[in-house]
């Protein structure tokens, strides 16, 4: 079973293949930041430190959520601090293997 880890905390979490993060980690008493739970407000931003490749591919809701989020982070931080952040949603994310996020606040 995948395993999610939360960076910077001792939380880890077992979760089953083809779970939604946040539906995931909610299950198992954790709730990650949100708000619409439908991949169109971007509340729910993780930035993924390891295992990218353990989460399926973003589909378009989710694709152009995460591209407007990067073009702030870029006016509001500059190109450098979102060059090679890898952002997802938790509310859209499946997760396929194991997995190390933060919230990105
Ligand atoms: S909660 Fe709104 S995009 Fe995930």
């Amino acid at each position: 079973m995948p395993i999610v880890s939360i960076k910077d905390t001792n939380h880890t979490f077992e979760v089953n293949k083809g779970e939604i993060l946040y539906d995931s980690l909610f299950d198992r008493g954790h709730t990650l930041p949100h708000g619409c739970l439908s991949g169109s407000c971007g509340a729910c931003k993780v930035e993924v430190f390891e295992g990218k490749d353990q989460l399926d591919k973003p589909g378009a809701i989710e694709q152009n959520t995460i591209d407007s989020l990067r073009e702030e982070f870029k006016i509001l931080h500059g190109e450098e601090f979102i060059k090679n952040k890898e952002i997802r949603l938790s509310c859209r994310a499946k997760i396929l293997g194991d997995v190390i996020i933060k919230p990105i606040k």
